[in-house]
């Protein structure tokens, strides 16, 4: 194709991301699940093969076409995504935008819960693994570049600076997801990088251009770390 500059950025790297919600099963027909389109994670596994990158996609339940040039594995629930994630390593780097829900029922039920004669159930949680904390603590396979999200609907920068610190993170991707800010299945998104460096705000982008950015700084980021 055409030798664009960015086109090789990540050539010879191998990347891995997750995108769009978990489904954590009730029953076969129920589940709980984080509102999530899968755009942002979609978009930034696509820019990464865009830039050179081989890439490994491990997407939950989505309404989106597997992008183009990448390996994509399809997960339903947070302990799948974490087998797909480990079963894909090692990578130079990681990108956990999934939704993924922070709890599952400790015991699906094997038949559809009926409504109705007794009283409404009752769902006993257990809080599911953190695949992004996980990798971020790993001693071997690190990947070298571990990025994580923070949607919060308050204290954006002083809650997303928590999470990187304790995840292990190098990066964090923060936005604004409270009400009015129309991220959930929308095509744009406003976001502040944090990272040790400092943090760095970028105006209101379409997601794929949010994918781009990001992808040229985890390529900036990877080559400072290598040097
Ligand atoms: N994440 C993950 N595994 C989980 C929960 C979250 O990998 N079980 C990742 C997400 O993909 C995201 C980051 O952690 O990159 C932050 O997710 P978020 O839901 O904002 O943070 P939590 O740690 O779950 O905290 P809370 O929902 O209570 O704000
Ligand atoms: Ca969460």
């Amino acid at each position: 194709g055409f030798a664009r500059p960015s086109t090789a950025a990540l050539k010879g790297r191998r990347v891995i991301v997750t995108s769009g919600p978990t489904h954590e099963p009730i029953d076969p027909v129920r589940y709980i699940g984080n509102r999530s389109s899968g755009k942002q994670g979609h978009a930034i596994a696509a820019a990464a093969r865009e830039a050179g990158a081989e890439v490994t996609l491990v997407s939950g339940p989505v309404a989106l076409a597997d992008p183009w040039g990448v390996t994509t594995i399809h997960v339903e629930t947070a302990r799948e995504m974490q087998q797909a994630v480990e079963q894909a390593l090692p990578a130079d780097i990681f990108v956990g935008a999934a939704a993924v829900a922070d709890w599952r029922v400790v015991e699906a039920a094997p038949e559809k819960i009926k409504k109705g004669a007794k009283n409404p159930p009752s769902l006993a949680l257990v809080e599911n693994p953190d695949i992004l904390a996980a990798i971020g603590r790993r001693k071997r396979d690190r990947p070298a570049l571990v990025a994580g999200f923070a949607a919060e609907t308050d204290r954006l920068i002083e809650h997303a600076e928590a999470k990187r610190l304790s995840k292990g993170c190098d990066i964090i991707v923060a936005n604004h997801v409270g009400a009015g800010a129309n991220v959930f299945g929308g095509d744009r998104n406003e976001v502040t990088l944090i990272s040790a460096a400092g943090r760095e705000s970028w105006p209101n982008l379409t997601k794929t251009e949010v994918a781009a950015r990001l992808v040229a700084a985890f390529a900036k980021k990877l080559s400072e770390a290598r040097q």
